[in-house]
């Protein structure tokens, strides 16, 4: 197929493109470089930088090519900065209706969207389920619901197939990718083993978990990947998780990380923050019926993978 890639040079979508390539697929990545990295994107993959902000300039890469799919990463992802600043986060709804209306100017009938387990807000069970009630607590969430939603519309009107993949918490590396601003627990445990952090904050050590840590569901970015080239080949539209049904929590995070750099993790027990739930794991269930897909790689391949890129670095 002929795929165009928003987003293509950030951390999953760089990921994604070399296994496109490596599969046989063509490759045109759209990515304005605010987050994203030009080295990151596979030689064999066309490149444009291009703001999908710009109508202007999006067009000109749709016509350029008759592309068969988009494959749609390029968004902000911070739902902590998502609450101090909407405007921002608004343009991850307004870039997706561009690129949507392109898809109908051109007459490109598919597209595979970046969508997010903040959809699902604070779970009322575990593991979720896509049944499981849609109520977003922070904009982030919501800008990716409401893209789902008019998907669901030019999907209806239009018939463009729109498959919607809810990540949960995205982990490992392929390429060699280091994002200096990740405010997630496991670059922080990482930049704790490798020395760039003193000590590693554990928001709360008394839930109803294992060992009282905050437990999620991580999976791995190369089996991330595998599930858009699967979700290209369905021919109606769906909203499917992307998790691995298993939860880790930050201590067993830890040990696993001291097993790998040998050294021990510092760390200190804080209170919990507002709005954390205890446990967040997905079932894949859908995924494995509808795409074929399960995860391949554990929590061990994936810190293994990080450390040796923070490590490199
Ligand atoms: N990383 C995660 O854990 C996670 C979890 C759930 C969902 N997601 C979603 O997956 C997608 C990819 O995430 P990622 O972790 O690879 O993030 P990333 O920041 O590494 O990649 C996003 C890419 O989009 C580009 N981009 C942003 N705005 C753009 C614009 N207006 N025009 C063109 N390019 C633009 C950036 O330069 C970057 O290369 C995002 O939509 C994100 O919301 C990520």
């Amino acid at each position: 197929m002929n795929i165009l890639v928003s987003g293509g040079a950030g951390y999953i979508g760089s990921v994604t493109v070399k296994q496109l390539l490596d599969e046989g697929h063509s490759v045109t990545v759209v990515d304005n470089l605010v987050k994203g990295r030009r080295e990151l994107v596979d030689s064999r993959a066309d490149f444009c930088e291009v703001d999908i902000l710009d109508v202007k300039a999006l067009d000109d890469v749709f016509s350029s090519s008759s592309f068969d799919a988009v494959v749609h990463f390029a968004a902000h992802k911070d739902a902590g900065e998502s609450m101090v600043d909407v405007p921002k986060y608004s343009e991850n709804i307004v870039g997706t209706i561009n690129i949507l209306n392109m898809m109908v100017k051109y007459d490109v009938g598919k597209m595979v969207f970046s969508s997010s387990a903040a959809v699902y807000g604070n779970p009322k069970y575990v593991p979720i389920d896509e049944e499981h009630p849609t109520e977003p607590i922070n904009y982030y969430g919501m800008t990716k619901l409401v893209c789902e939603q008019k998907m669901e519309w030019y999907s209806k009107v239009h018939g463009i197939v729109c498959v919607s993949l809810r990540y949960f918490n995205v982990a490992g590396d392929k390429l060699g990718y280091i994002d200096p601003n990740a405010s997630n627990v496991i670059p922080k445990i990482l930049e704790v083993a490798t020395g760039v952090r003193d000590k590693l904050l554990i928001f709360g050590d008394d839930y109803d978990t294992v060992d009282g840590t905050g437990v999620r569901d991580y999976i791995d970015v190369r089996d991330l990947a595998q599930a858009h080239i699967l979700a290209l080949k369905l021919d109606s539209s769906d909203q499917i998780n992307l998790g691995t049904s298993e939860g880790t929590s930050v201590k067993e995070l830890m040990d696993v990380m001291e097993e790998l750099c040998g050294n021990s993790i510092n760390h200190e027990v804080v209170g919990r923050r507002e709005g954390d739930p205890a446990s967040l794991t997905a079932s894949y269930d859908k995924a494995y019926k509808v795409l074929g897909w399960k995860p391949v790689y554990g929590i061990k391949d994936m810190l293994d993978s990080m450390h040796k890129a923070y490590c490199q670095k």
